[in-house]
């Protein structure tokens, strides 16, 4: 993974110290609030329901198991021992005191780790594929691309002021795992036919109030020019973007204003004064950074027949297997998901003593390196097949095997309104309930792949919009409902989830997810998932059932 140099150190000392005075001089009284958000916000805090909220960035999620370790060390000293993975691959705590966050950030740099570009009006964290490197199905890995553009955005001065806030997410696999439908900016890795790396590019993706599937403007575009090319898209954003009114300032909404197509030609237009400029990648400056991600020291020729003996002689194991093992390009190896959604925990929490276990896991398991998924998991990318047995049991006396990675207990949810001042209605408590009802494990490997996705408010942090189950929490004259969307997905099939008709009440929220499974159940031809039946019989049915009254 990448390491720092001196520069990047200096960056990072460097603003925790400012940060540090800034915050003195706001609790002097030396700066008013107004004056003092804007700081706070880049460096990525939040003031909340109860407490100022800490998002600290986890660059396309990679960690490694210091850092992991000085997470925990912080939440025990600083927050309430646990920490909250985002479904942006940071890391949250909900429980900082503001005036402690100086110190926070201070204990971060020491290990390489920083809040800055965590919220505001910039380009954000990138986000990435979590099997990045080791996935069978990649093309190339993506991470030594999200790592260029991470250097060339962080503190990018023309780019310090946009209208709104900037994702951007790449891809470099067959299956989408980072979901670049849904950012700002999109990229997959793609080859021309003279075997040569580029990219597809899409734009004007988002979620939230008004949610947009990103629309292509490239679909090749040579290794070199990627920086100029996200310049000139940036620019244009820049330029036309709307401020006079928050909820029209994302570039989704230019994309759709101007038309995808003349979103691009202006694109172009500015690309032409940039191209060939400093801005473009030499070989030398991607072999500088690929460097970073060479595979690490793998053993060749593992020849072991205990995995196949475990397999059969340990059910418990096999169904972990199945489900939270995901295979490896390279032979005698596998990624393993942990789950983070064990029920009665809220999802992507992680405690403090996990995040200890996991560290020494992954210092034991996996070369000392961890990532964080935007599905609010964790991964252990490179584990030995004859290990997994062990790891397995390992991860059972932490809480931390839950065996149901991509099942409808593998709920993506928001902190809903436990926490966030935003949300108009709780979450945790509702997921929780969900969880419960599908308490059986055989009930739920029959049921099989289904996302579901649970956002307090139309923010949709959650990103409810594309769960094939999408919740989300609304208010109706003060009193907390939940609508439910069917038929959304984040992979490489995007699509929008539809909203299915009135909200439900939350008490019932458990018995209308089930009779939605149960109508799927029926329907379902062999192999089919919930999402093939849904987008073969369509919502009509399933609306009818949702609401169909009982016998
Ligand atoms: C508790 C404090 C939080 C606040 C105040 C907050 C605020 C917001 C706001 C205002 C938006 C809407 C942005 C828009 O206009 O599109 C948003 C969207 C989003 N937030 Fe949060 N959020 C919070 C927590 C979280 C958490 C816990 C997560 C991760 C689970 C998260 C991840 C996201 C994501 C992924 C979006 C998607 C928006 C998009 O793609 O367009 N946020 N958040
Ligand atoms: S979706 Fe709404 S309720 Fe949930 S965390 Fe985001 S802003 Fe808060």
């Amino acid at each position: 993974m990448y390491k720092y140099d001196a520069i990047d150190q200096q960056i990072v000392n460097d603003r925790a110290r400012q940060y540090r005075g800034q915050t003195e001089r706001y609790l002097n009284g030396e700066l008013s609030d107004p004056e003092f958000l804007p700081l706070r916000l880049q460096n990525g805090l939040y003031v909340q329901r109860f407490a100022p909220m800490l998002r600290i960035a986890v660059p396309y999620g990679m960690l490694s198991s210091q850092q992991l370790r000085k997470l925990s060390d912080i939440s025990r000293r600083f927050d309430k021992g646990y920490a909250h993975v985002s479904t942006r691959q940071n890391i949250q705590l909900n429980w900082p005191a503001l005036e402690s966050v100086p110190d926070i950030l201070e204990e971060l740099a020491s290990v390489q780790m920083h809040a800055i570009q965590t919220s505001g009006s910039c380009i954000r964290s990138v986000t990435s594929d979590h099997f990045a490197g080791v996935a069978a199905d990649e093309l190339e890995d993506p991470r030594p691309w999200c790592e260029i553009i991470r250097q060339w955005s962080t503190l990018h001065p023309e780019f310090a002021y946009l209208p709104r806030k900037f994702k951007i997410a790449v891809n470099g696999a067959a299956e989408d795992r980072a979901a670049v439908g849904v950012h700002d900016i999109g990229l997959t890795l793609v080859k021309n036919s003279a075997g040569e790396t580029g990219f597809q590019v899409q734009v004007g993706g988002g979620l939230g109030r008004t949610p947009i599937i990103g629309s292509p403007i490239r679909d090749y575009l040579p290794w070199q020019h990627l920086l100029t090319y996200l310049e000139a898209i940036l620019r244009v954003y820049n330029r036309y973007g709307r401020r006079d009114n928050k909820y029209k300032a994302r570039i989704k909404i230019l994309v759709k204003a101007l038309s995808p197509e003349t979103f691009a030609e202006k694109v172009e237009q500015e690309w032409e004064h940039l191209k060939e400029g400093p801005a473009t990648l030499t070989e030398a400056e991607v072999e500088r950074v690929s460097a970073f991600f060479t595979p690490p020291a793998y053993e060749r020729n593992l020849a072991d027949n205990s995995l196949q003996e475990q397999l059969a002689q340990a059910p418990e194991f096999a169904r972990w297997h199945e489900r939270n093992v995901m295979e490896h390009k390279i032979a005698g190896y596998a990624a393993v998901t942990v789950s983070l959604k064990a029920t009665a925990q809220a999802p992507g929490d992680i405690s403090a003593e996990q995040m200890d276990s996991l560290a020494d896991l992954a210092d034991r398991y996996s070369f000392g390196e961890l990532r964080t998924t935007h599905m609010q998991n964790m991964v252990l990318a490179d584990v030995r097949q004859d290990q997994l047995f062990e790891l397995w049991q390992a991860l059972a006396e932490v809480e931390l095997a839950s065996p149901n990675i991509g099942t409808l207990n593998d709920i993506i949810c928001c902190p809903g309104g436990d926490f966030c001042s935003l949300a108009n209605a709780k979450s945790i408590p509702v997921a929780e309930a969900i969880q419960r009802r599908f308490s059986s494990m055989e009930r739920l490997y029959d049921i099989g792949d289904v996302s579901l996705n649970f956002s307090g408010c139309m923010n949709a942090c959650g990103h409810h919009h594309v769960g094939n189950i999408g919740l989300l929490g609304v208010d109706k004259k003060g009193e907390e409902f939940y609508q439910i969307q069917l038929g959304g997905s984040a992979n490489q099939d995007t699509a929008l989830a539809k909203i299915i008709g009135r909200a439900f009440s939350r008490e019932e929220i458990p018995d209308v997810i089930e009779k939605l499974i149960d109508l799927y159940l029926e329907q379902r031809e062999p192999n089919e998932r919930f999402i093939d039946t849904f987008n073969r019989i369509g919502i009509e049915p399933f609306k009818e059932r949702a609401y169909a009254k009982a016998d």
